[in-house]
């Protein structure tokens, strides 16, 4: 009998492509479905999206024939995602993982929290929202490197992306207020919404800290573009944000300092088109700080030659984690959501698989 885990591929954007790609390869999944969007990726051969073999796995943009469908898991990488349709696919006896919310959503989105649990409990089955920021390196990371240190007075997770090579319009614009003006970003109908989204990185390092966050507070500052940009989401105009930087704080009950930082850009590193410049030391990756009676500084940075080989890359990870979550999330009990404070090490899956294949 065939020990393979059955897992459906929902959405297939820049992150579900990743995510696909990484199923295709891990001889521990086997792919049963894939759930699309796009008219022209109807019909299609899974394979066919990734430019590889055919799979024999074909797309469809049928939603009930995919919630039909016997499978164990679910990665669910839409955009916008939906709160009721996740609860669907959990009721219907499917795990989630899935680089969408909800990460640690217990103490900021308290009902939808309730509903996924709910649902999860009538499904028997798991929710997992991962990713890298939130996700693996937003939270998962620099709880890690707390393990090694003592007292701890401060930790800061900045992530830095030249985002002119990311696609997706609706992450760039909508998530990130990229290319909005300052007024549009103030008044982005999810504003409220994406806070508690950088809260829940925060609550969870918290939780894993054994503590909990008695204040919250965020920063935004931007920079305009002083000409016109051309990126993969179209043109930044000139006189709309071209850096956004937004840092929300938390602080713990014992005072210790809890940061998440994004300092996302449409230029490159020196910033000429920008109408003013920010100290930035690497144009792709993450820092992590951790400040107390050892300073720790860990520098996550993608290897490659060229600028949008580096975003495609920092996009990937967030793919290949959901992908190598799998097998943790659809093992966990009792059922519910699980964060990364309940899932054993996430590693990569070698397999059967040979780097000389
Ligand atoms: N946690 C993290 O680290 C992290 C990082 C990056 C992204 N994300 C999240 O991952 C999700 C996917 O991001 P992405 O970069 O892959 O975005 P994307 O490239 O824009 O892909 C989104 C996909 O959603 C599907 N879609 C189109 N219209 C839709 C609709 N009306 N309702 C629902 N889905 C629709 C399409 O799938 P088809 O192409 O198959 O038709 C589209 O390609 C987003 O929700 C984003 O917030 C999380």
């Amino acid at each position: 009998m065939s020990t393979q885990l059955r897992v459906i591929q929902w959405a297939t954007g820049i992150t579900g492509k990743a995510s696909l790609k990484s199923i295709l390869r891990n001889p521990r999944l086997e792919l049963v479905g894939v759930k699309v969007y796009a008219d022209e990726k109807n019909g299609c051969d899974a394979g066919e999206l990734l430019s590889q073999e055919p799979t024999g796995v074909i797309c469809t943009q049928d939603k009930k024939e995919v919630i039909e469908l016997e499978a164990d898991c679910v990665i669910y990488s839409p955009m916008p995602w939906d709160v009721e349709e996740m609860c669907e696919i959990l009721a219907s006896g499917k795990h989630i993982v899935t680089p969408c919310p909800y990460w640690f959503p217990f103490t900021q989105d308290k009902e939808s929290a309730e509903r996924l649990t709910e649902a999860c409990e009538s499904g028997g089955v798991n929710l997992h929202a991962s990713g890298i920021n939130p996700g693996g390196i937003a939270e998962m990371l620099p709880l890690t490197l707390t393990g090694l240190c003592n007292r701890i007075d401060r930790i800061t997770m900045t992530e830095y992306g030249d985002c002119r090579d990311y696609g997706s319009e609706g992450v760039i614009r909508d998530l990130m207020n990229l290319g909005r003006t300052p007024e549009e970003a103030e008044n982005n109908p999810v504003k409220d919404m994406l806070t508690s989204f950088w809260n829940e990185p925060i609550d969870m390092i918290a939780e894993g800290l054994r503590s909990e966050v008695v204040h919250y507070s965020s920063e935004h500052n931007y920079i305009l573009a002083n000409q016109s940009i051309e990126t993969a989401s179209g043109t930044i105009a000139k006189g709309t944000i071209a850096l956004n930087n937004y840092r929300h704080i938390g602080k713990t009950k014992e005072g210790t300092e809890i940061i998440q930082e994004q300092i996302w850009f449409m230029d490159d590193i020196t910033q000429d088109r920008l109408e003013s410049k920010m100290e930035i030391p690497q144009d792709s990756g993450w820092r992590i700080r951790i400040e107390g009676d050892v300073n720790l500084v860990v520098d996550v940075r993608l290897d490659a030659p060229s600028q949008p080989e580096r975003t495609q890359m920092g996009i990937s990870l967030t793919g290949f984690h959901c992908a190598n979550a799998v097998e943790a999330t659809c093992k966990a009990k009792p059922n519910g959501i699980k964060t990364f404070l309940d899932l054993p090490l996430i590693a990569g899956t070698m397999g059967s698989y040979s780097i000389f294949d």
